[in-house]
């Protein structure tokens, strides 16, 4: 498989705005978000098994996971988080691994996982990238952009890895504290950077 930078970053910090930048340079996008949302359509791959472990109270009118109800047994239910994710992340790794084969003309691929770490993505990735910022700024910006309530968010985060954790484990980091010139800034240089040492790598 050809050379990958795993994305990850808190909620509201910034990696779909970043990942868009990454794109503009002409590298491919995979995002586990947007995959996971695609098994979880009707008719997905993750629906007969969900229904199977769950119920069909679990499946809404459409056949779709019904994601508000989903949520809400997940969050006060650890068994019951980790009998989903068990059904999904293999699914999901499975995806991301066939899109990135499948995107032989990209010099390297961005993967964007929110649960890099904690779901243990960074394996197979060559790199790691954190976009970071202030936690306040984090909030306003997940408020802003999602609808949720502030508590809403402030639980999100409380279930993500701390962020002084994440910015650790990370290899490269992006800061987005300023501006989206500063943000393009940074994507740029960092392209340049991956840009080299995807070339290295062969
Ligand atoms: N540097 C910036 N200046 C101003 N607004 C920004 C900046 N970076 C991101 N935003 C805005 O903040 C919001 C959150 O950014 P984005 O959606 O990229 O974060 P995310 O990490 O993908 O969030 P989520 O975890 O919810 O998927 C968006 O509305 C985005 O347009
Ligand atoms: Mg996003």
């Amino acid at each position: 498989m050809s050379y990958s930078i795993g994305l990850a970053g808190g909620i509201g910090s910034g990696k779909s705005t970043v990942a868009a930048l990454f794109k503009e340079c002409g590298v491919t996008v995979i995002d586990s978000d947007a995959i996971s949302h695609q098994l979880t359509q009707p008719g997905g791959d993750a629906i007969a098994a969900i229904c199977a472990a769950f119920g069909d109270k679990y499946i809404d009118a459409s056949g779709a996971l019904d994601r508000q109800k989903m949520r809400q047994l997940v969050f006060s239910d650890p068994a019951a988080k980790q009998r989903l994710e068990g059904i999904l992340h293999p699914l999901i790794r499975a995806q991301m691994l066939a899109q990135a084969k499948a995107a032989s003309t990209s010099p390297y691929m961005l993967m964007v996982v929110p649960l890099l770490f904690e779901a243990g993505y960074h394996e197979l990735v060559q790199r790691t990238l954190v976009v970071d910022c202030a936690e306040a700024t984090q909030v306003a910006r997940a408020m802003q952009r999602s609808g949720l309530a502030e508590q809403e968010i402030r639980d999100i985060m409380a279930q993500q890895i701390l962020r002084a954790e994440r910015l650790r484990r990370a290899d490269d980091i992006i800061q987005n504290d300023g501006d989206l010139q500063s943000l393009r800034q940074q994507v740029e240089r960092s392209h340049q950077r991956y840009l080299a040492l995807s070339a290295g790598s062969d």
